[in-house]
């Protein structure tokens, strides 16, 4: 095949920034608990509820012997850890884990906590067992609680490995009450404490991220944005409210994720800003603009709120960057770190369905924002699609208020990515920057890492605009999967990147200075079809429909290899944030919509119209 390509050595063309390539890290797929947070008990503060998951008890991953239950009353550890285990004199509990259970390898050293308190005068001896179903892990240890609420620490040596291990806390003559119940590896990454897993965070680091944006995502700016306390009846499901996420773990008040389960924010603000600087990315928090996206589409209309908020940011721009004498930046001090955060980028809401409401809010976040902190860039977004009415209307808005970086995100089929390399070449040079901060074609094969490598290099071609650029989601725990593809996979004690991982590393391990002009001429030899997993451009929330199906366009029910209409599966590849299908389904305008499902087989892809049936929950 005659195919040629003309550098041309004499022009320059866009310059590259640093920063360029980096992670979208969002608490999705237990991405946070049970997957780069190191904590390797689950639910240690009996924190679990229905609301974060239909399935949950504040005794999920625990089994009890002899008396013990869940107590919330008046003797609770603190206000925002409202329930604890009592055990009576002779009982115990022993936690599971994640996935198989607690991962352990021979040699390597573990830290105990508990939080204790004894009822009567005496102290109350605990006995604490690492094992699995072969045995001993690891010589059992003891504390002897007395007296008021204390924290007791303790470590094990590993004498074997294992990844199915459990933790048993056994009670010894006394009654006891205990709380934050916690395992954490020594060897976690850098040597944290109440650090990363190691394996996990080196994979990330391994990639030079420019830049790390956290928390995500749809769990940002979903839920309520009232606070956690009594007012508000202990709201769960909040959005992601920075302030909930700092000082000591015990006082955190965890939360039901948006994705379907419970967020401990064990790995919370600081711990973000820190995982950035120990992989020299650029921090880039995003914040709740008090209107939700990801179906939910509704704008909270209360001022006092938005203002709380506002100050919020504030902030957290102070606990970032501020001075170690301002309050803020002493929480930040007091937490280990007096330096600042070097905090320049910050984004204020994530697809939102609302583009005027949307609006309305931002322009007041940008205004106060600059009003103190002019240094700050302060990233939009364009809503939820790559084009259409909401994408066309935030564009719009974003130009009309001169926004500095706008965020786009779309989900695509590899044949999309291979024909849009150009997209961004007719992009207004005058208008707002890029913020590619999410983007994936639909699967996780070579095939699909090589159309994402051909759309980079559109992004990079035109690097004067499009300014950072992230993959997304980050991490998947296989046995927790809402969305896929994802860039890197793990279960409990091992980790995998994906094709698409190797094409991020290619591309964000060899970022140029500048690009340099060339044109290619002939057509390139062909390889055949590219085929990959499925993708589903649609996804669901439990909010307001029931009896979901998804059919074919003739109406039979859509089976492939990874989806089936009805099945869990189908519900949690299509990015919901429960287990069930029948719990419902999240359909863009109305009850019901035509949505398009690509899919892979031999005769590579094609074209599917998909049909989301969904009656509305009665009430
Ligand atoms: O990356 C998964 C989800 O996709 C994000 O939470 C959301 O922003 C987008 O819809």
């Amino acid at each position: 095949t005659d195919y040629t390509i003309d550098v041309d050595t004499s022009r320059t063309g866009a310059k590259i920034d640093d920063s360029m390539y980096g992670v979208f890290y969002e608490d999705i797929n237990r991405a946070a608990d049970g997957g780069l947070y190191a904590e390797l008990v689950q639910n240690r503060s009996f924190e679990y509820d229905t609301a974060d998951n239909r399935s949950y008890t504040p005794l999920t991953s625990w089994d009890t012997k002899g008396a013990a239950k869940v107590v919330n009353d008046g003797g609770r550890l603190n206000e925002r850890n409202r329930n604890y285990l009592t055990l009576a004199a002779d009982a115990s509990v022993t936690n599971s884990g994640y996935n198989t259970g607690i991962a352990v390898r021979k040699g390597e050293r573990y830290d105990f906590s508990v939080w204790a308190r004894t009822d009567g005068a005496g102290r109350a001896p605990l006995t604490l067992t690492l094992h699995d179903a072969s045995g001993e892990l690891a010589s059992a240890r003891r504390v002897a609680p007395r007296g008021g609420w204390a924290k007791h620490e303790v470590s094990f040596t590993a004498k074997r490995t294992s990844a199915t291990g459990r933790l048993t806390v056994a009670s010894g003559g006394a009654p006891v009450a205990l709380d934050e119940i916690s395992l954490f590896p020594r060897d976690t990454y850098k040597g944290r404490e109440n650090g990363l897993r190691k394996d996990l965070a080196e994979k990330i680091a391994a990639l030079e991220p420019g830049f790390l944006r956290f928390p995500g995502g749809c769990l940002v700016n979903t839920g309520s944005h009232e606070a956690y306390e009594e007012k508000s009846g202990w709201q769960r499901a909040r959005s992601y409210q920075w302030k909930d996420t700092i000082g000591p773990v015990e006082q955190r008040a965890t939360n039901a994720n948006f994705w379907g389960y419970n967020q401990s924010y064990g790995l919370g603000y600081y711990e973000y800003f820190q995982f950035a600087e120990d992989t020299g990315a650029m921090p880039l928090p995003v914040v709740p603009a008090l209107v939700t996206g990801c179906g939910q589409n509704k704008a909270t209309d209360d001022p006092a709120l938005l203002k709380r908020h506002i100050q919020d940011t504030l902030d957290l721009i102070e606990f970032a960057n501020g001075p170690v004498g301002s309050e803020w930046g002493k929480k930040r001090a007091e937490m280990g770190h007096p330096e600042p955060f070097k905090l320049t980028h910050l984004g204020v809401g994530n697809e939102e369905n609302l583009p005027e409401e949307f609006f309305a809010r931002f322009k007041q976040f940008r205004a106060a924002i600059e009003a103190k902190h002019p240094e700050i860039t302060v990233v939009s977004n364009s809503g939820p699609d790559d084009s259409g009415t909401v994408f066309d209307k935030a564009w719009q808005l974003n130009r009309d208020a001169d926004v500095a970086m706008v965020d786009e995100h779309y989900y695509n089929s590899p044949q999309w990515f291979l024909e849009n390399n150009d997209r961004y070449d007719s992009y207004d040079r005058q208008g707002p920057k890029v913020f590619l901060g999410e983007y994936a074609s639909q699967g996780n094969t070579f095939g699909n890492a090589l159309s994402e490598a051909a759309f980079m290099t559109g992004i990079e071609r035109n690097a004067d605009v499009v300014k950072l650029a992230s993959y997304a989601p980050l991490l998947a725990n296989e046995d927790y999967v809402q969305w896929k593809p994802d860039m890197i996979w793990f279960d409990n004690d091992q980790s995998w990147g994906s094709a698409n991982y190797e094409t991020q590393k290619l591309f964000m391990r060899n970022v140029g200075d500048e690009v340099v002009p060339s044109e290619a001429s002939g057509t390139p030899a062909t390889s055949g079809p590219i085929t990959g997993a499925v993708g589903l451009s649609t996804w669901a929330t439990s909010a307001a429909y029931d009896d979901v199906r998804v059919t074919g366009a003739d109406g039979e029910p859509l089976l492939t290899d990874d989806f089936s209409a009805g099945d869990a599966k189908w519900s949690r590849a299509a990015g919901r944030g429960t287990w069930a299908v029948e719990d419902g389904a999240y359909v863009q305008s109305d009850a019901s919509a035509e949505n398009t499902l690509v899919t892979a087989g031999d005769k590579g892809w094609q074209n599917y119209d998909l049909t989301v049936k969904a009656t509305k929950k009665s009430g």
